[in-house]
């Protein structure tokens, strides 16, 4: 009892320093910026809210910034982005420092999605490691590389849902869930933040965009978005309000409209939403030119978006500089007041004055950084471990994988030996001439003891419009001046000397991203010319498949005996990829975004709602919510990827059957390795409410485990379920659970599972 008092006691003590802290820096916070804002004009308290480009880096929109030297000076500048390497950055700090009136430092910020230097896979294969350790840790790496480069604002992470792979930006973020999507945004935020913004080894991240970006009509970027409130708060949302609630420094509105309102000018958005609603208490920063943009969108002209922007609670202007030219104007016409002008100058200052620029500018340019901490031999390990754990084996008939490190291989297809597409899509900051290509890995893996024949076999596409788009950034398609017939009878000829075939295909790493959309979701038409022939050679056929969204591989997940989707594996590709094709790691990736049959089937996600007239099996009814043509499965489901062991399902329990509002369910189940190799397994969870108040899905991810569980052993793994498991926003929007029956179901992916079914009451 005694001991109980203590530990209680000593808990309000830690708890009221804690909040006395806390209030006594936000004291220290408030009166510095009051009295710095006292000293600011109305035109330097505009300048901190404009975002300038210089032109480094990918340019995402038409316009740069001008005269960018000149305006810091005049204090017309808040945050600078596309300027590299800690002197350079500390020649444009010393601009604002020494040279503007107030000498306010600027932020320096970049879009470092993931991995600086040290470029990790994209991050929807990233996501399919299911790994919120591993997750943080590169996170954690791409800030301190950053920071060693004079960067130290991130905009990242992206955690917009994506349900349609013809978008190209599904690459960038984690996929379908929002359960698992929050989880990660969570680990993402605090692998770059840290426990202290003011760590010169910690970045501010940036949660984008907000919102439902990636659930852009017909999966064209940019395009409107139209959704429920209900759909918005149970799906789309909660990664946001994820990264939110793990303390992330700012959000950045999207390009899309929000319920009829672009985002950048979406008052319930921005404000209702949150900051009321979430508690948010960083600042908001457009994307590139989106406030210009909402002229486009029929909002009115720069003065009229511009000042909604403000009005809707947005704080820095992202490059189009219509906060900068129009402010003043409409603070005279009343279209806006002083007050909104000074509280989102407030915002951008107390950013600044957390990540410890008012201490000290410079803390971000130790010249000796750069060689220390970027790059180093351990990032690049992790780089290597985090692009194995993102594969996801998606085939292996009769064990062709892993192979032998004996014998002879055939090595074709067009991203084998391509070094440029390794980075994937937006690794801006990578270098590709660090990348290791497919080729060079298997030689450094298996050394003499393996022949290897290599052939391009195919271009990844053979159109030279289409490679020109995909171009834009630098050469990634490269069309081989020999016919395509030549192409694939020398992959062939060399195929008949080998044992086994391993075609490395799939995307350029451009064929996704911003503004790289496909309405058809195949292997291009002149690589699967490639993988027919091959096939037809009867030798063993091992699909590599590299791309940065779901693909429908209907096709060659017959004709191949294996397949490992790789998505695109950063600057360690080729290191990683022969690790999994050669046994030295055994994948455990699971996907995290639906495979389709085909495009028709799209959007497509695993927590589907039921109709009011389901298909009841796999043949076609009349009169049910079917396709003449395809059956309303996906191809591969959410959850899904094998191992180079089995696992085999026993024993699921349920503690109770019968609970109330404060028990806790523990489910229980046997994960057995009863394959011949050490593995590990994504466990997961997911429930349905069997009856409620609106439609709810058939089920939903709420929990899982990635356990290692070693050859011939078995594992009990068990989840914790209380009713915060349950709950759902209502009709009323309200976050609540319903009593009832519920079916809490346990496996190895999305279509694989087994159930009890539990009885909750209030
Ligand atoms: C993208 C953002 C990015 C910004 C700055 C925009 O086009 O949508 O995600 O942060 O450019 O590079």
């Amino acid at each position: 009892m005694k001991f109980w008092i203590i530990l209680l006691l000593a808990l309000v003590v830690f708890v009221s320093c804690k909040t006395e802290k806390s209030s006594d820096e936000n004291m220290e916070i408030n009166s510095f910026i009051n009295e710095l804002m006292a000293e600011m004009t109305l035109q330097e308290k505009i300048g901190q809210l404009n975002l300038v480009t210089p032109g480094g880096g990918i340019l995402t929109g038409s316009v740069v910034s001008t005269d960018v030297e000149e305006k810091i000076k005049s204090g017309q500048v808040g945050g600078i982005f596309g300027i590299y390497g800690p002197e350079k950055v500390k020649q444009a700090q010393a601009l604002a420092v020494e040279e503007s009136r107030l000498g306010i430092p600027l932020l320096f910020g970049s879009d470092v999605i993931h991995g600086y230097k040290t470029t990790f896979p994209i991050p929807l294969g990233l996501s399919c490691s299911w790994d919120m350790e591993l997750i943080k840790k590169t996170a954690q790496v791409a800030a301190k590389e950053a920071t060693a480069d004079g960067i130290f604002w991130n905009f990242s992470p992206m955690v917009d849902i994506a349900r349609d792979p013809r978008w190209g930006r599904i690459a960038e973020g984690a996929g379908e869930d929002p359960f698992l999507g929050s989880a990660i945004a969570k680990a993402m935020v605090e692998g770059y933040q840290g426990d202290d913004l003011s760590d010169s080894k910690t970045m501010m991240a940036t949660v984008k965009h907000l919102a439902l970006y990636g659930a852009s009509e017909a999966g064209r970027d940019y395009n409107t978005v139209d959704m429920s409130k209900l759909r918005m708060y149970n799906d789309y949302l909660p990664p946001y309000k994820a990264a939110v609630e793990a303390g992330v420094g700012c959000a950045m509105s999207s390009f899309n409209d929000v319920d009829g309102i672009p985002a950048s000018g979406n008052k319930w958005l921005l404000t209702d939403l949150l900051r009321n609603q979430w508690g948010f208490d960083g600042f908001v920063v457009s994307d590139y030119t989106s406030i210009n943009e909402m002229i486009a969108h029929g909002m009115g002209d720069l003065q009229a978006v511009s000042a909604m922007a403000l009005n809707a609670g947005l704080d820095m202007d992202m490059v189009g500089e219509g906060f900068l030219s129009t402010l003043e104007k409409s603070l005279e016409e009343g279209k806006v007041t002083e007050e909104q002008i000074d509280m989102a100058c407030r915002r951008i200052l107390e950013a600044k004055y957390k990540l410890g620029l008012f201490d000290d500018p410079y803390r971000y340019n130790d010249i000796s950084r750069p060689e220390k901490d970027i790059l180093s031999k351990e990032n690049r390990q992790i780089a290597r471990e985090a692009a194995a754990r993102a594969c996801v084996l998606l085939k292996n008939d009769n064990q062709v994988l892993p192979l032998k490190k004996s014998g002879k291989i055939a090595l074709v297809g067009p991203l084998a030996d391509s070094q440029n597409n390794m980075l994937g899509t937006w690794a801006p900051t990578g270098e590709h001439h660090l990348a290791v290509k497919v080729v060079d890995g298997f030689i450094k893996n298996v050394g003499s003891s393996v022949q290897i024949f290599y052939a391009k076999g195919a271009n990844i596409v053979d159109d030279p419009d289409y490679a020109k788009k995909i171009n834009v950034f630098g050469p990634k398609v490269f069309i081989d001046k020999r016919s395509p017939k030549e192409m694939i009878d020398e992959a062939i000829n060399v195929s008949k000397k080998a044992n086994v075939i391993v075609a490395v295909v799939g995307e350029a790493s451009e064929m996704t991203g911003e503004a790289a959309n496909r309405t058809n979701l195949l292997i291009p038409e002149n690589q699967k010319k490639l993988i027919r022939a091959l096939a037809k050679t009867g030798k063993p056929l091992v699909l590599v498949v590299m791309s940065g969204r779901p693909l429908a591989l209907t096709e060659e997940l017959e004709l191949a005996d294996a397949v490992l989707f790789t998505w695109h594996p950063g600057v360690e590709a080729g290191n990683a990829i022969a690790d999994v094709i050669y046994g030295d790691y055994n994948p455990s990736g699971k996907l995290t975004a639906t495979f389709p049959r085909n495009v028709g089937q799209v959007p497509i996600y695993h927590s589907i709602r039921n109709t009011g007239r389901p298909q009841g099996s796999d043949e076609f009814q009349k009169f049910k919510s079917n396709y003449l043509d395809v059956e309303n499965t996906p191809l591969l489901p959410f959850g899904y990827g094998l191992s180079y062991t089995d696992f085999e399902y026993a024993n699921l329990k349920a503690d109770k059957t019968k609970l109330t509002e404060s028990e806790v369910l523990n489910i229980t189940v046997d994960i057995i390795n009863t394959g011949n190799y050490d593995g590990e397994e994504i466990v997961q969870l997911y429930i349905r409410d069997m009856v409620a108040s609106i439609t709810r899905p058939l089920k939903e991810l709420k929990a899982f485990e990635k356990v290692p569980v070693k050859k011939g052993e078995s594992k009990s793994v068990s989840f914790k379920i209380s009713v915060d498991d349950l709950k759902f926003y209502n009709a009323n929007l309200d976050y609540d659970w319903e009593e009832g029956e519920f079916e809490i179901m346990v496996g190895a992916n999305s279509a694989d599972l087994q159930s009890v079914k539990v009885n909750w009451s209030k």
